[in-house]
């Protein structure tokens, strides 16, 4: 994957939706469904069984009723910021969790410092001012936490931005690895989850670096 070195400037219509009302009324009725299939989720909780330290503070952004989490893995605060009130509440890993539509207000709702690990799971493409949601994160993330953002090649077709549906999955990684670097993250690593069947599973992660700024 190429590391971008200069400050990349996205074509404005990446970000354009077919659906472009508020996203409170898509999200307004709870959906206790899978968003990829139970062999993808499974390999999911794997990889974030290696990736989630125990005792780990954790944020799952654009979380749901379900966080994909080990259960018997031992946490800290486990942290949810979704949309939708009735499926952050029945989600059992949840600690805590928040109500916020992050394409109103990019700033997150948390101290600076707070979490080691941050998950986004299936759901990037729904912002439409990434840099900015992930360098709010990467704010609120301790230094030399990590991120770890999910992608398969599902989605609520209206929601998702344009670059979602014009590029190839491969530049679709490359995208939101630049919006990493962009929002400040380090040491961006691609890494290839797929299980032998069912929805493919793509993970980009990366770190904050080792002293904070804002
Ligand atoms: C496809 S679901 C994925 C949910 C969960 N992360 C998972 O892995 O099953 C997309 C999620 O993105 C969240 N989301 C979509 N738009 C959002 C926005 N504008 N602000 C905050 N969260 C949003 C929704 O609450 C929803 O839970």
């Amino acid at each position: 994957m190429n590391r971008l070195m200069d400050k990349t400037v996205f074509p404005e219509a990446y970000f354009h939706r077919a659906d472009e009302s508020p996203d409170g009324n898509f999200y307004s009725a709870p959906r206790f469904v899978a968003h990829v299939d139970p062999e993808t989720i499974e390999a999911l909780t794997e990889f974030y069984r290696e990736f989630v330290p125990l005792k780990a503070d954790v944020l799952d952004l654009m979380s749901s009723w379900i966080s994909h989490l080990p259960k018997d893995q031992t946490l800290g605060r486990v942290a949810g910021l979704g949309m939708n009130a009735e499926e952050l509440a029945a989600n059992a890993a949840l600690t805590e969790y928040v109500v916020r539509d992050l394409n109103r207000h990019h700033e997150l709702p948390y101290a600076k410092g707070s979490f080691d690990r941050v998950l986004i799971s299936v759901s990037i493409q729904y912002l439409i001012n990434p840099v900015e949601v992930l360098s709010s994160t990467r704010s609120v993330m301790r230094p030399k936490g990590q991120i770890a953002i999910a992608m398969s090649h599902r989605c609520f077709p209206t929601k998702a931005i344009a670059a979602f549906h014009s590029l190839a999955p491969k530049e679709r990684l490359e995208l939101v690895s630049a919006f990493l670097y962009e929002a400040g993250f380090e040491g961006i690593e691609f890494v290839d989850r797929s299980p032998a069947t069912g929805d493919p599973l793509w993970i980009l992660t990366a770190t904050s670096p080792s002293t904070s700024s804002s």
